[in-house]
């Protein structure tokens, strides 16, 4: 009579149910192999489900590498380019499921966030793999290669029973750190050092700015207030990036918004992916205008304009009223001199907020940096030091511009490597 295993057998096991761990498992599923998905949270997809301000933003027409940061930018482009948007796109179409472009290729879902979460577990249902959540994994350990072809060993406790489970290929989709309270931790970082591999520094990123308290005078009043701005992020003198050489400044066109704390809105989120303590972030408040020369034209042509009515025809009133407050006095135009005029143009568009730092990972989109991509491989995402273990999505060190590139990267990352576990 043949023994039963004491333990549960599983061709692949995927720790993670988010956006990469569920692509993972769909194609890993339809190759005929047999995937069980855990996740400590109790539902599947919560970052999917909160995503895009509830339409989730699941893909962008124009994803390129250049909107990814990452060590090795060269990483994220085979599994890029392997499972592309147009795969995506070709998915939620299947599904029927309507969608809108918003602004630069941005697709969001014209129906709520749940409906591509909806599809996905339709999808993963379909493929034959299994979800498990509120499962905690305690322990991992790999196998001896006597145990072939299983080759890791989890300890996980659901409900409070323990149980032992063997796989063969064994995928860490556990996420990022932000937003700990929709079940983000650092166990993918863990695991990886466990097997040796490299974690590079980690930090928020797409997260709003705090400012220090003398700004707040201007800044609070106007929370909830946006205007279109340009920003530039200008690196702190000498400061290098991680290959030794001067970081490079980087600049944003869009939203900006006033909130209580600061400054957020889609060009601020963008920057803050590049801004490090130290940095000069310089804003730009009327874009595309030269203030100085337009206030001299002004100065003949409409004498006896207020410098707030004049501000007022390039933003929002509440704004220019704000400005003629804290900044300027709100005096007619003929009476500034040319000198005044050119602090006034250098304020509007070269605004230095004194920034006291982010809203950290509480409310950041994003994990900048992760797992050092020279550990996996680019076509597979296995880890080069423990062969049928691998890491995907966010965890790794790729994370993409605001704007539909981060799921791109757990699609694509996940594919890749459910097409191999
Ligand atoms: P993800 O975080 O989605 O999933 C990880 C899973 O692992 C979770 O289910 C978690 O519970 C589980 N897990 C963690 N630790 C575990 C452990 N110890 N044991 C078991 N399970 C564990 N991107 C985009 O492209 N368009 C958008 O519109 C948005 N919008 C957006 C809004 C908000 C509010 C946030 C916070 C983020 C976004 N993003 C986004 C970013 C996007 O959500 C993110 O890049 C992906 O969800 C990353 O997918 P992963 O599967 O890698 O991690």
């Amino acid at each position: 009579m043949q023994q039963q295993p004491k333990h549960q057998q599983h061709d692949v096991i995927i720790i993670g149910a988010g956006a990469a761990g569920l692509m993972c498992a769909i194609s890993a599923g339809q190759r005929q192999r047999g995937v069980l998905v855990l996740d400590h949270a109790r539902k599947a997809g919560n970052k999917i489900m909160v995503s895009g301000g509830g339409r989730c933003n699941f893909t962008n027409y124009y994803v390129e590498p250049n909107r990814y940061l990452s060590r090795n930018p060269h990483f994220c482009k085979s599994a890029l380019s392997r499972y592309t948007q147009w795969d995506f796109i070709a998915l939620v179409d299947k599904h029927g499921l309507p969608y809108h472009e918003k602004e630069e290729g941005q697709l969001f879902s014209d129906n709520k966030s749940k409906a591509i979460l909806d599809m996905m577990l339709q999808e993963v249902a379909d493929a034959g793999a299994r979800l498990r959540l509120k499962t905690d994994v305690q322990q991992i350990t790999p196998l001896p290669d006597t145990a072939a072809p299983y080759r890791y060993q989890l300890t996980v406790e659901q409900n409070g029973l323990k149980e032992t489970l063997h796989c063969q290929s064994l995928v860490i989709a556990s996420g990022g750190l932000s937003m700990p309270t929709m079940g983000a931790s650092g166990f993918g970082y863990q695991v990886a050092e466990q097997f040796g591999l490299t974690v590079l520094p980690r930090s928020a990123a797409l997260v709003p700015f705090t400012l220090q308290p003398e700004e707040k005078e201007l800044t609070e009043p106007l929370s909830g207030l946006s205007t279109p701005a340009l920003l530039s992020c200008e690196p702190a003198k000498g400061s290098k990036n991680d290959k030794g050489k001067p970081r490079e400044g980087m600049s944003f066109n869009g939203s900006l918004l006033f909130t209580h704390r600061g400054l957020s809105g889609p060009a601020v989120l963008q920057i803050s992916s590049y801004w490090q303590s130290g940095d000069t972030l310089e804003i730009d408040l009327i874009p595309g205008l030269d203030l100085n020369e337009h206030l001299k034209e002004l100065r003949q042509t409409r004498p006896k304009a207020e410098l707030k009515t004049i501000l007022g025809e390039h933003l929002p009133a509440r704004l220019a009223k704000a400005l003629c407050e804290h900044w300027f006095d709100n005096t007619t135009i003929s009476e500034l001199s040319n000198v005044k005029i050119e602090e006034i143009a250098n304020k509007v568009h070269r605004w230095q907020p004194k920034i006291s730092g982010t809203e950290g990972y509480r409310t950041a989109e994003v994990t900048l940096g992760g797992i050092d991509t020279d550990e996996l491989s680019s076509k597979t995402m296995e880890a080069k030091k423990a062969p049928g273990l691998y890491f995907i999505g966010e965890v790794v060190d790729v994370s993409g511009h605001l704007g539909g590139f981060n799921f791109q990267w757990a699609w694509s990352s996940g594919w890749v490597a459910g097409e191999v576990v």
